[in-house]
């Protein structure tokens, strides 16, 4: 439904790598250090992904499990991630879920960068995690390949901003570009039933603005944004491309990995949600008699 001119947007990162090597650690410092949280005495809120705004640009992060989100995406064929950090701890280097986020990347088509995670390590050794991953045909610029290899700490926050530079020139290479304006289109992050506030369900915007007021069929539900909030809990009107927001209005909890749509009005909104809640019902029953 989106119409409008096609427009650079930010990337959207997903970081994967292997158990304790310091997935959450890096998600975490960047957050902690890079997103504003608005006013004094606002209330910060973990909501399942985050933006930063750096010097070169906007970058968003997905806090999911990398794995499984990926999974999730690939099933459905939803492009989510623009670039997956790889995150090796530089003590311990390539391990089997290092491998396997490799060939997760590979079969999506996504382009890796590798954060050499733990350097304040006395253990760390950078030049052997390049070697191992040489045997995974992930090539370092230094032997004549095009990946780039950060090395960092997300303990002492040593060369973060390497990092998100890193990113920003990865993000350059692709020329991603959306719709900025028009109706929105999106993916569900994450969503949950609040006590007090109902259904909430994070999106991620990939076309248009979403805007608050907007009717919405998101999966089989649907509903009229009541509100959005960013990240830091911090109300807003609208969200563009890349940017993933806290919606309220749905009338129920959508899946994860559901996408959603802005149409004209609520009517257009109910007919759509129940022909598509009709349809799974469909496909499960024939699932179950197959
Ligand atoms: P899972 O989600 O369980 O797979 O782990 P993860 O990859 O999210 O790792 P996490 O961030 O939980 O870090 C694992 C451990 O490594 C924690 O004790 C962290 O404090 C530590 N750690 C993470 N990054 C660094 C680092 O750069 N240096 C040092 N010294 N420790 C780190
Ligand atoms: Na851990
Ligand atoms: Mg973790």
């Amino acid at each position: 439904e989106s119409q409008g001119e096609k427009a650079a947007r930010p990337p959207v990162v997903t970081i994967m790598g292997h158990v304790d090597h310091g997935k959450t650690s890096l998600l975490d410092y960047i957050r902690r250090t890079k997103v504003a949280t608005g006013e004094a005495g606002g209330i910060t809120q973990h909501i399942g992904a985050y933006h930063v705004e750096t010097d070169k640009g906007v970058i968003s992060f997905l806090d999911t499990p990398g794995h499984a989100a990926f999974s999730s995406m690939r099933a459905r064929g939803a492009k989510l991630t623009d670039i997956v950090v790889l995150v090796v701890a530089a003590d311990d280097g390539v391990k089997p879920q290092t491998i396997e986020a490799v060939k997760h990347a590979k079969a999506a088509g996504v382009p890796l960068i590798v954060a050499v995670n733990k350097m304040d390590k006395s253990g760390a050794d950078p030049m052997k995690v390049k070697n191992e991953l040489l045997e995974q045909e992930v090539v370092a610029e230094e032997f004549g390949g095009d990946t780039q290899f950060v090395e960092l700490s997300a303990k002492t926050g040593q060369n973060i901003d390497g990092l998100l530079d890193a990113i920003s020139l990865q993000a350059e290479v692709l020329e991603l570009q959306a719709v900025i304006d028009g109706r929105a289109t999106g993916v569900v992050i994450e969503s949950s039933l609040d006590k007090g506030r109902g259904p909430v369900a994070t999106v991620l915007v990939q076309q248009g603005q979403l805007r608050k007021g907007d009717y919405l069929v998101c999966g089989v539900q649907y509903g009229r944004v009541r509100a959005l909030f960013d990240e830091a809990g911090k109300q807003v009107d609208s969200a563009g491309p890349s940017i993933p927001v806290q919606v309220l209005g749905l009338s129920g909890v959508p899946d994860a990995g559901d996408d959603f749509v802005v149409v004209e009005d609520e009517r257009l909104a109910k007919d759509v949600a129940q022909q598509r809640d009709t349809k799974r019902r469909d496909s499960r029953l024939v699932a179950q008699a197959g």
